[in-house]
């Protein structure tokens, strides 16, 4: 597994892997890996010849208000774990490396980006969909692996890469990798006191019985957020930021799923520590 810390150097490593004929994967992450991030680069192996695993902590998608020095850092073990994938190589950059200054431009995805997280995280989207079109850039893959985890991330993604042309990379998404009791495993779950993290399985406990009410016939999505809403605020260490069901594709709010998906998403504060879960609504 090859280390490269510069994006001249990724390039360089890409083009020899591309004339050997190998498909290329990449799976862009900000590091402190788990087991969330390891289900990417697995899919990302069984799919692709030379994978390519992303470490950047992108300052860009950072709020003034969210600690940027604060994000959980570990490059050693994410290293080890990469290499245990195993992964072909690892691109590390340096902020100054992807982000040369002045740096003018930026990629803001409209609509899909207002609503959800975009409501409480201002910015935050367009440094997402930003670094991500220059990792497409920069990397130019076949293929790319998202977590369904952030759906909204996910719909954007998919959004800016047709909108700027970045088509004919793939992008694939991956399902929500879990804790044994169902916490969605999160690089936040860390700053979790005992207390908040059993309190935080409501999160998941509430939107599995979503997904049970859609299949079991329920097709009035107003009165199914408002359940939902009452489940998560019944615990008293849970403090909602949003409990929203919304089309799957437009993330606008749905008053009704007569067909196709819908995705039930939340994003709930337990102490310091914001969380987010959905889960996919289908009706048949
Ligand atoms: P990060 O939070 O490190 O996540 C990297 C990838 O792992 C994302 O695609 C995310 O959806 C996925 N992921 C996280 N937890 C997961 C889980 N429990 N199950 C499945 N997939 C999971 O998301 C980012 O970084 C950044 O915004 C990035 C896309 C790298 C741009 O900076």
């Amino acid at each position: 597994m090859e280390l490269l810390g510069t994006v001249r150097e990724i390039r360089q490593a890409v083009k020899a892997a591309r004339l050997a004929g190998k498909r290329v994967g990449l799976v862009p992450t900000m590091g402190y890996l788990h087991d969330g991030h390891l289900s990417l680069m697995r899919e990302a192996r069984q799919a692709s010849d030379f994978v390519v695993v992303s470490i950047f902590v992108n300052p860009t998608q950072f709020g003034p208000n969210e600690d940027l020095s604060r994000y959980p850092r570990d490059l050693d073990r994410d290293l080890a774990l990469c290499a245990a994938v195993p992964v072909d190589a690892v691109f590390h950059p340096e902020v100054g490396d992807v982000y040369p200054q002045p740096f003018l431009t930026s990629v803001r995805v409209a609509k899909l980006t207002e609503g959800l997280c975009g409501a409480s995280r201002p910015g935050h989207f367009e440094g997402v969909a930003t670094v991500v079109a220059k990792l497409f850039n920069i990397v130019r893959p076949d293929v790319a692996f998202f977590g369904q985890k952030d759906a909204q991330q996910l719909a954007v993604i998919r959004r800016m890469a047709l909108d700027l042309n970045l088509d004919d990379i793939a992008i694939r998404a991956v399902p929500t990798a879990r804790e044994a009791d169902g916490l969605a495993m999160s690089s936040r779950n860390v700053y979790l006191s005992p207390p908040e993290r059993q309190a935080a399985l409501v999160l998941s406990r509430a939107l599995k019985a979503a997904g049970e009410q859609v299949a079991g016939g329920i097709r009035d999505m107003a009165a199914l957020a408002d359940s939902v809403r009452a489940q998560i605020a019944a615990e008293p260490l849970a403090d909602i930021d949003y409990v929203s069901i919304v089309d799957y594709d437009t993330l606008q709010p749905l008053e009704r799923l007569e067909h196709g998906r819908a995705l039930a998403a939340v994003a709930v504060r337990f102490g310091k520590t914001r969380l987010i879960d959905n889960c996919i609504l289908e009706a048949q």
